[in-house]
């Protein structure tokens, strides 16, 4: 039976690493919110792993809500399309709301999706990420908390995909080059 971890070459953050840092980042946003209930929004495919570890490291009342999202497709690069599958279920205007993300990597995607929900007229519209590539930036788009800043590879786990293969992996991982040059 073949293995994912064939397929990687090294890790990069372990599930350790980030269960350690997710419970610092859970306390965090605990503060942020002491007197007030957030939507917490995660953003599907990639932030699924996160947004449930960190909601259970909040002791807070909040309520969950997702929005479906696609730029990449099964491509390694960003269209710089992004595409809404699924939308809240829920109004925002006057909420709390906190955004989740896996990565941040050219900023489209939470670009447009900020752009989008500001219309709706929230009372705050935040942004937590677990991993962050700045270097990588196309547009102005800076996250108000992040787990980690991240080098630019390709990575993959927690949720991160590569051709939708490789989000239950524990652990952040850099994949080998030879599995997406095989594709082109
Ligand atoms: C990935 C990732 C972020 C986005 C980051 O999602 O989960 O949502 O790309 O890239 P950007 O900053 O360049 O926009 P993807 O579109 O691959 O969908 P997925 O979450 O279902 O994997
Ligand atoms: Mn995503
Ligand atoms: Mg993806």
């Amino acid at each position: 039976m073949e293995s994912l971890l064939d397929d990687i070459q090294s890790v990069l953050y372990s599930a350790e690493d980030i269960r350690r840092r997710v419970k610092e980042l859970g306390a965090e946003l605990s503060s942020w919110y002491r007197d007030e209930v957030p939507l917490v929004v995660g953003i599907l495919k990639g932030a699924s792993y996160f947004l449930a570890d960190l909601t259970r490291e909040m002791p807070i009342p909040l309520e969950i809500d997702y929005m479906v999202v696609s730029s990449y497709g099964t491509s390694t690069r960003s269209s710089g399309v992004v595409r809404i599958l699924k939308d809240l279920d829920y109004d925002i205007s006057g909420r709390h709301v906190l955004l989740v993300e896996d990565i941040i990597d050219t900023g489209l995607t939470l670009r447009y999706l900020v752009d989008i929900l500001a219309r709706r007229n929230p009372k705050s519209l935040k942004i937590v990420t677990l991993l962050d590539k700045p270097a990588r930036r196309k547009v102005d788009l800076v996250p108000d908390l992040v787990g980690f800043t991240a080098p630019d590879e390709f990575l993959v786990g927690y949720g991160l995909d590569y051709a939708e293969r490789y989000r239950n992996l524990p652990f952040v991982g850099i994949l080998k080059s030879r599995v997406y040059a095989e594709q082109r």
